[in-house]
This record gives structure tokens, C-alpha cells and sequence, in this order.
């Protein structure tokens, strides 16, 4: 069957879970919303495998979520939806081939929103756009049109408009044939709301002039060239807008059609040396997440790989591309949260969960046939910074396997130098919730307390080998080696870095990936 892979990007408290639950809802995962994915108190919390996810109430990991729509099978792949930030969230999106954007219309785009959009725009991954809460008062529709297009670049394209204002919800006009698709309310959206299709003369007589102000406005849009243009999408240029309420699900089922009509599926993916291998070839995926100590009683570490051409099969062998040791796949599994489902074949666009990989690590490939590399995943420009040491120095050699560990699966970036000595590296961060899974993982899974002394670094600059004592030397500054081999200058802020770079006209302090996302 087709596949269609997507991630939703939205800031904290715009309806994500609450979407999450109406797709399966509507896809018909599951028979009542809430069982799938939601917030400490809800009906079932899931990917609460952590003492702290649990005490906030948040959701730092899970992967995918696989369900039948259509003819095709649909993939949403999880983003952590706390509001801080980690170099997990940028990964996931390398998995995927659209992302969903979705806004709370009272409050328009938000700060994570617009992070995690130019991660997307960095990848060029096409981005449908979701008004959420469309049931509460909200903004102007064209208002939240003109945000978009001012902040973001992305020319909205409407699919649908709304009928009756933020607040008074009655449906949408199907901008492409012209019809009313009418929702009714159910209790709490707990069921598969009913849309009812109504020709426009129909929808004239039952909603009068807001049926007519929606005309009125479809009409703008269409006189300023605002629609859907398949091209334009998959080039990033244009967004297609949807309008609903994910807690009422209205416009859900308009979404995963429109999924399934204009999202991408799988393409062939380069190699690091730019060659392909075609979808239908021998088995590929690529590693862009590892995850252990979710079920606390199995201690077991996930390597999730996002399948790019062939057949997975489970129980076949596949190699690491890295060290060309063969890998057997006994156990692999569907994750999302906390349930599992054992996975017997995945094809391309699907993710699978690799249960007790230790060989894995983020942006390694495995593969079946001639080798193929997927290239190396970036690493993201830090922002935050602090010493960690062991609180009990009788502990060192479970901090030092603590630490090797944690690096490797990318939770945190790890650096050294012979000043600090290994008793106390430097963690680096994209976002200090990272610093918290580290302090909580090395008490948990390797029993170290930790230290943590934040540093007053807030940039970092790869720099040569050559220019590394230059800029070391410099006031306020602090070279220091990441895990990878890589040489990263920590300055205070980027003031500091231009000075420095200023009275040393001979150096060059480069940009990390992301730095300028
Ligand atoms: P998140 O995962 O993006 O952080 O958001 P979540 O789904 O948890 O939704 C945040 C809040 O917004 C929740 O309310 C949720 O019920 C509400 N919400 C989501 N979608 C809609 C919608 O379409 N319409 C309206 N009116 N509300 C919506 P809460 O009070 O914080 O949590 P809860 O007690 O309802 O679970």
C-alpha cells in the first residue's frame, strides 16, 4: 500500500496530542479518542517512561504511529511537544517527507512553531498548514493568512474556508468543488464527528450571510491567485490551509485526505555519494534516533529507522554500513508511547523500532545488498552549556560509561579538554531540557548523582585545528573537543565572537548546522 510520512510542527498547547488522538479516532486506529496520546490525567499517558515526564505531564520521546486511511498507510512520527527544545526534535524531521503546521487561531504562529518551520524550509520538506481551535474565538482568517505569508515567506494557499467566524463553527467551503462540508458537534469530540456534504444553493438557504461572507472571501483568494498549486507546495513555496477543530474533530478527516491527495510519498533517498538507490531495491533505513530505558523493567535500547527502499523483513540480517558487521533484526518493533506491536515487514517511509541495537547510533545506516551511506546527521549549534560531574568520586567509571552512552545516542553533545580533565566534561545543548534527561538518566540508569554548573556561553564556532590555541587564548573564550572529533570555540555571545574575530583577521569561526535556522 502507498505510504505517507509526516510530523506535526506546532508550539506547546496549540492541539497537538489532541490531533494525534482525532487521526487515529478517524483513521480508525483506535475506538475512542484518548487512548492513544495525551497529557498526565488523560485517559492513558503514554511515553511516560520517565520520572519526569510524568511529574510534567510532557512527552520527551516516542516515534510513530502507523494507521490504514484510504489505501494508503500513514505514518506520524512523533516530535517531543515540550515547549523547550533538543536536538531530537530537528532528527525527527529528517525522517519524515511533509510536516503538518499547526496553529492555535487565537494566537497564530508561536515561537517553537517558527523554529521547527525552518528546520523544515532547511530540509525542504513542504509544510500543509492547520488552524486549530476554530471552535473558540480566534483571529481574522485572512489576518492569520497575512501572518504566515509576512513571517514565515510561505504563500497560504486555503483547501478549505471557514464558514461562520472563530468561535461559531458551522464547517467549511470546499474551496475546489464549491460545496459545504457541514460538522456536528458530538459529545467532547470523543466520537468520529459527522460531515455532511451540502451544495452551495443548500448551504445559501441553511447559513445565509456567513455562507455568503465565505463565498465572498473564497472569491478574494481566488482573485489573488491564492490556490493550491502541487508544484509550488513540494517546492516549499506555498502552503495548502486547512481550518478545524482537533477537539471537536472537525476537519480531520479533510486532513489525512489531504494527506493522502497532495503529501509526498517516499522518493528515493542520496547516498553520501549522491547515488540512489530505488525504492523497490535491496533494503535500506537509516537510524535517526536511539532511545533506551523506556521500559524500566526490559532496560532495553530502541535504535528507530526510518525505512528508505526495499523490504524490511523482521528476523532478516541487514548490515551496518559503518563497520560492515552483520546485524540480526529478531526483534523489531512499532513503538508510539508506550505501546509496541511487533513489526513483520516495513516498507519505504515506515519506521521501525530495533530493539537491544547497541551497535546503532543516530545517522547510521543498515542495509541489505551493495553498501549504501545515508549522509551523517548534523549536529545542531548548542546554545546551552554546563560542567557535569559526579556528586560521589567512587563513581567515575559508571559516569564515564553514563556519559559515552548518552553521547552516543545524541541526547546530549559531549566535550572535553585536557584543562576540565574527564572528571567534568562540558555538555552542550540546543535546549536545557537536555541537561535535565542527562541528570536523569545517569541517576537512573547508572546510579551517578550529578553536578550540573551552567557555563555563561550562549554561541559556539567550529574552528581549525590550527586557529584552535589563537582563539583559546582570546579573553572569555574556551576551546574544547566534541565526541565527533570537532573542534567548537564557546564564546558569551556573539559580541564576543565578533571581537574575536576581529583582532584576529587570520581565523575563521564557522557556523554550526542550524546556527542560522
Ligand atoms: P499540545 O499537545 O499541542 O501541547 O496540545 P494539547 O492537545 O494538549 O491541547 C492543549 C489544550 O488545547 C487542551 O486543553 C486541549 O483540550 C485544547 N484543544 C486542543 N484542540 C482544541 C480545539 O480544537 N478546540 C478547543 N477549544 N480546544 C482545543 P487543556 O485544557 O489544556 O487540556 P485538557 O484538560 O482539555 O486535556
Amino acid at each position: 500500500m502507498p505510504r505517507r510520512t509526516f510530523a506535526v510542527i506546532s508550539h506547546p498547547d496549540a492541539g497537538k496530542s489532541t490531533l494525534t488522538e482525532a487521526l487515529a479516532l478517524h483513521a480508525q486506529v483506535l475506538s475512542e479518542a484518548g487512548a492513544v496520546h495525551g497529557k498526565a490525567g488523560r485517559k492513558a499517558t503514554v511515553s511516560d517512561w520517565m520520572q519526569m515526564e510524568r511529574d510534567r505531564g510532557i512527552s520527551i520521546a516516542s516515534a510513530a504511529l502507523q494507521f490504514e486511511f484510504g489505501d494508503h498507510i500513514v505514518n506520524m512520527v512523533d516530535t517531543p511537544g515540550h515547549s523547550d527544545f533538543s536536538e531530537d526534535t530537528y532528527r525527527v524531521l529528517s525522517a519524515v517527507d511533509c510536516a503538518v503546521m499547526l496553529i492555535d487561531a487565537a494566537k497564530g504562529l508561536e515561537p517553537q512553531t517558527l523554529k521547527l518551520f525552518r528546520v523544515c524550509r532547511h530540509r525542504g520538506i513542504p509544510v500543509i498548514t492547520v488552524v486549530n481551535k476554530w471552535d473558540r474565538p480566534g483571529k481574522d482568517p485572512l489576518e492569520l493568512l497575512d501572518e504566515i505569508e509576512q513571517q514565515i515567506g510561505l504563500r497560504p494557499t486555503p483547501l478549505t474556508w471557514p464558514v461562520g467566524i472563530a468561535g461559531d463553527f458551522r464547517g467549511v467551503l470546499e474551496r475546489s468543488s464549491g460545496d459545504f462540508v457541514e460538522f456536528t458537534r458530538t459529545a467532547g469530540g470523543a466520537t468520529r464527528a459527522p460531515e455532511r456534504r451540502v451544495p452551495a444553493s443548500e448551504a445559501r438557504l441553511a447559513q445565509g450571510q456567513w455562507w455568503d461572507t465565505a463565498v465572498e472571501e473564497h472569491e478574494l483568494l481566488a482573485a489573488d491567485g491564492a490556490d493550491h498549486h502541487q508544484e509550488s507546495f513540494l517546492a516549499g513555496v506555498t502552503t495548502p490551509v486547512l481550518f478545524a477543530s482537533a477537539l471537536l474533530n472537525f476537519g480531520v478527516g479533510q486532513l489525512l485526505q489531504v494527506l493522502l491527495d497532495v503529501a509526498p510519498a517516499p522518493a528515493p533517498q542520496a547516498g553520501e555519494d549522491g547515488s540512489l538507490r530505488p525504492l523497490e531495491g535491496d533494503f535500506s533505513a537509516f537510524v535517526f534516533k536511539v532511545q533506551s530505558g523506556m521500559d524500566a523493567a526490559h532496560r532495553d535500547r530502541l535504535a528507530y529507522a526510518r525505512v528508505c527502499s526495499g523490504v524490511f523483513e523482521r528476523g532478516m540480517v541487514v548490515q551496518h554500513a559503518d563497520t560492515g558487521r552483520p546485524f540480526t533484526t529478531k526483534y523489531a518493533q512499532a513503538v508510539f508511547g508506550r505501546e509496541r506491536a511487533s513489526v513483520e515487514t516495513a516498507y519505504p517511509g515506515d519506521i521501525v523500532g530495533l530493539v537491544n541495537a547497541s551497535a546503532l547510533t543516530v545517522g547510521d545506516t543498515i542495509h541489505t545488498g551493495p553498501v549504501i551511506r545515508y549522509p551523517a546527521m548534523a549536529r545542531f549549534a548548542p546554545e546551552h552549556f554546563a560542567v557535569v560531574r559526579p556528586k560521589d568520586n567512587g563513581r567515575q567509571k559508571q559516569f564515564r560509561r553514563g556519559m559515552d552512552q548518552l553521547d552516543e545516542e545524541g541526547v546530549v553533545q559531549v566535550l572535553r579538554s585536557d584543562l576540565r580533565g574527564d572528571q567534568a566534561p562540558v555538555l552542550a545543548a540546543v535546549g536545557l531540557m537536555q541537561f535535565e534527561v542527562v541528570q536523569q538518566r545517569l541517576a537512573s540508569e547508572f546510579g551517578v548523582q550529578v553536578d550540573l554548573d551552567h557555563l555563561d556561553y550562549t554561541l559556539a564556532r567550529s574552528v581549525s585545528e590550527q586557529d584552535a590555541p589563537t582563539v583559546n587564548a582570546a579573553r572569555g573564550v574556551e576551546v574544547l573537543r566534541r565526541s565527533d572529533g570537532a573542534l567548537l570555540a564557546l564564546f558569551p555571545d556573539r559580541w564576543r565572537a565578533g571581537t574575536v574575530a576581529r583582532n584576529n583577521p587570520g581565523i575563521t569561526l564557522t557556523e554550526l548546522p542550524a546556527g542560522g535556522l
